[in-house]
């Protein structure tokens, strides 16, 4: 593996190299001391041109406990606010010697084409480009789901059917997270309003319900998505609360869930829009997991990009 960006990249067999050894590395997160010398020499430039609380801090953290250097960057604070485009920035960077970019960008395909920049041994990973793919998502979601089906049921993906439910025009997560669980043989149900539902959706291979209600006791997993105000330039719903009606995992429909289901949001939550506190605090929401498992699977990705054999 030389880079990570998009989920489609990665084979059955990939997936699961990376989801057993970030099981390893969620071991290390429990212990008084976090530090392991996998990546002692190994320089990572973390490239945020959009805000971040969970991919970036968890980058850096998986980056630090794998005794990696460090460097964080942003469009603030960089030469990218006096104009500098990214390229150069990415190639400036690039001409210091670093081995590893983890780039989010608002542009879609913006990091698909920094890969193409930088120099043939230097790793590039999608944090997230505009819309499109957010792949270490999609890695964390699915660790997360899997240690909830081990302790629930089975391991077998084949027999779960996962709902993704919300905003999927303006998701990064929804294409992510709909290629890999595509790869791991689960079936997809995508719940959107029609005007929030992606342009070309026909032909992802997956099911597509406008029907909310209908949809709960069907699902293994309810993985709810952030309506993302700052994204929508025109009117795609007439109000939070007709929005929350139609598509927020409301207490009621919380009591509808098939028993055991899990709940999953990416984060950050808009509270009282598409989910409810009941539903993200309760007893099967992963929401946290999530969280904790992004460390363990970011770990694991910079891991197959840069500590594997004859990459040292
Ligand atoms: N889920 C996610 O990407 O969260 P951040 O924007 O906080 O990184």
């Amino acid at each position: 593996m030389k880079h990570l960006l998009a989920a489609a990249d990665l084979s059955p067999a990939e997936i699961a190299s990376i989801l057993d050894l970030a099981e390893e590395m969620h071991a290390v997160q429990s212990r008084q001391v976090k530090k392991l010398p996998t990546l002692r020499g190994r320089t990572v430039v973390n490239l945020f041109f959009e805000d971040s609380t969970r991919t970036r801090g968890s980058f850096e953290l998986a980056e630090k406990w794998m005794s990696a250097d460090a460097v964080n960057m942003s469009g603030k604070g960089s030469s990218v606010s006096k104009g500098e485009s990214l390229r150069d920035t990415v190639l400036t960077l690039d001409a210091m010697g670093v081995d590893a970019f983890v780039i989010r960008h608002s542009g879609s395909g913006a990091v698909h084409q920094a890969a193409g920049w930088v120099r043939p041994n230097v790793s590039v990973v999608n944090a997230g480009d505009g819309a499109h793919e957010h792949p270490t998502q999609a890695l964390l979601d699915a660790f997360a789901m899997r240690r909830h089906f081990r302790r629930h049921s089975t391991e077998s993906w084949e027999d779960k059917t996962i709902a993704i439910v919300g905003d999927l025009t303006h998701s990064r997560v929804v294409r992510s997270n709909v290629s890999l669980l595509q790869t791991l043989g689960a079936q997809v149900i995508l719940v959107a309003p029609p005007t929030l539902m992606p342009a070309g959706v026909s032909t992802w291979g997956v099911e597509i319900a406008p029907d909310f209600d209908a949809v709960l006791p069907r699902a293994d997993v309810v993985m709810m998505l952030r309506v993302q105000r700052e994204r929508m330039a025109g009117g795609f719903f007439p109000s939070a609360r007709e929005y929350t009606v139609g598509y927020g995992l409301t207490r009621d429909r919380l009591e509808r869930l098939k028993p055991g289901a899990a709940i999953c949001h990416p984060g950050p939550m808009n509270r009282g829009v598409e989910i409810s506190s009941d539903a993200a605090d309760s007893v099967n929401s992963l929401v946290l997991d999530q969280v904790s498992a992004g460390v363990a699977v970011r770990m694991s990705v910079l891991y197959h990009l840069l500590g594997g054999e004859g990459q040292a």
